[in-house]
């Protein structure tokens, strides 16, 4: 496969396998080996890069999906000869500790500060926890970038090479027969309609990781990360919020409609993952993993929410808790995708919440989370949908729980009878006292700070 890409500036050509990965084209192509390889799996941030103005892991972008794209490393950002400010800041600071995570904390750093030149702390410790240091600690880190950005390193004009030209992937004729790179939807339905059971890369987070894992192939792939159509989020005249399937967890959590009408998935999307994670995962790939420990399809659950499966021949709605039908399995036909996730607008006053807890924030799993929805009639709860993540091979619905709940008064006895409850209903295989206690823990505070507003009785 021929691809061109833009990168510092320079437009540049290479052959490889459609599933290489960024990273290797940067280092062993194009032997810009200032970008570094640290887990491999999207976790530690060294080998980030900024991709159409999107920092991302290069380790998990797959050559199929760079081809026109413009991408910065850090070569493009200052060399040994030509350091840039923010790098003899790093340097002066005493915040570069090794060469490996350096590099990558520096691209987030230049990112971070070209978006936003006055970041406070807690913006710089979001945009650097998906970069890990081991060795010595992060405060030298943070101080170097509060003294760029005083110093309005983000403000000040950079030699911005001009982005150069480039195209779609061109598949050698015997690769054009298992990789694909469709324009359009219908252009991607009809290859799956000659081809079922192509797989289909998205952000491609979770894919990358299983072709490590030996859990996915690397022989056939279609590309639809790229396509319009799928990052659209849109209130529609039937009632439901649609989501496109490839609108990312960065998309979804800066959304504004999305805040208005579903804050509980939006808050859940700014905790999947560091930034470079974030501005690649999607909402499509995260119900499709088909794991108890994708955090969306928890809430998704409660806000009743259906996937929309296209295919050549047509479209059809499928219930979340239809759709994920056992452990990395779902409903999905081999000659369909899933076009849109559809949400109902929720009733007015209702309320939904997303809890997590986990080890770091950017890292893959969470240990426990629980998602809830609650409409009222007076103190007197009409409608409950309660759901938790990380307690059994797919996300669950507490349905017992709901059940005993409805049509109850909200009180202090209700708020410690649904703790129990709910407890009692999940039935971890690892932790499961923890975890229990974690749920019940999380149920009474939703009832008691997101309904009664904090106080508690
Ligand atoms: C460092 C790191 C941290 C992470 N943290 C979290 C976290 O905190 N919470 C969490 O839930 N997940 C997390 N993940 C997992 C992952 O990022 C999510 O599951 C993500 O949403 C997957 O989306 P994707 O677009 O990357 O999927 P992909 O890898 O592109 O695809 C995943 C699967 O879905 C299928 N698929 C994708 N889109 C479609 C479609 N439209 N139609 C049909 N099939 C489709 C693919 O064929 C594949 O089988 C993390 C991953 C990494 C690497
Ligand atoms: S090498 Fe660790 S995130 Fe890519
Ligand atoms: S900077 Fe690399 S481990 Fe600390």
């Amino acid at each position: 496969m021929r691809i061109e890409l833009t990168v510092n500036g320079i437009l540049r050509s290479v052959d490889v396998d459609p599933m290489t990965r960024l990273l290797d084209i940067l280092r062993d192509d194009l032997r810009l080996t200032g970008t570094k390889e640290g887990c491999g799996e999207g976790e530690c941030g060294a080998c980030s890069v900024v991709m159409n103005g999107k920092v991302v892991t290069s380790c998990l972008v797959p050559a199929m999906q760079v081809g026109g794209s413009e991408i910065l490393t850090i070569e493009g950002i200052g060399t040994l000869e030509a350091p840039s400010e923010l790098q003899v800041i790093f340097n002066e600071e005493g915040a570069i500790h090794c060469g490996f995570c350096t590099p990558g904390m520096i691209v987030a750093s230049h990112d971070l500060l070209e978006k936003n030149p006055d970041p406070d702390l807690s913006a710089i410790r979001r945009e650097l926890s998906g970069n890990i240091c081991r060795c010595t600690g992060y405060e030298k880190i943070y101080n170097a970038v509060i003294r760029a950005a005083k110093e309005s390193y983000g403000r000040k004009p950079k030699p911005r090479p001009k982005p150069a030209a480039g195209g779609r992937p061109s598949f050698t004729s015997e690769e054009s027969s298992r990789y694909f790179s469709p324009a359009t939807l219908d252009e991607a339905l009809e290859i799956l309609k000659r081809n079922p059971g192509t797989p289909i890369l998205a952000g491609a987070t979770d894919i990358v990781v299983d072709l490590r894992g030996g859990r996915a192939t690397d022989e056939r792939a279609m590309d639809v990360f790229g396509l319009p159509e799928l990052h659209k989020i849109y209130k529609g005249d039937d009632g439901f919020i649609h989501i496109g399937s490839c609108a990312t967890n960065d998309e979804l959590e800066g959304d504004p409609l999305i805040n208005e009408f579903l804050p509980a998935l939006a808050h859940c999307a700014g905790r999947c993952g560091g930034p470079a994670v974030q501005n690649r995962a999607t909402v499509g790939g995260n119900l499709c993993t088909a794991s108890g420990a994708g955090d969306l399809p928890v809430v998704l659950l409660v806000l009743d929410a259906y996937a929309l499966l296209a295919s050549a021949e047509g479209e059809e709605r499928v219930r979340t808790e239809d759709f994920v039908i056992q452990y990395r399995r779902t409903a999905i036909g081999p000659d369909q995708l899933v076009k849109e996730i559809l949400i109902p607008i929720p009733a007015a006053g209702s309320k939904q919440v997303f809890f997590k807890r986990g080890s770091r924030k950017a890292l893959t799993l969470s240990r426990a989370s629980l998602a809830a929805y609650l409409e009222l009639d007076g103190n007197k709860v009409r409608r409950l949908r309660l759901a938790a993540g990380s307690m059994s091979p797919i996300p669950r619905r507490l349905k017992e729980t709901e059940a005993a709940l409805i049509g109850e008064t909200l009180d202090a006895p209700f708020i410690h009878r649904a703790a129990r409850l709910a407890s009692e209903e999940i039935s971890p295989r690892r932790q499961a006292a923890y975890r229990k206690n974690i749920t019940g823990n999380l149920t009474r505070r939703f009832f008691e700070e997101t309904v009664l507003g904090g106080g508690g009785f």
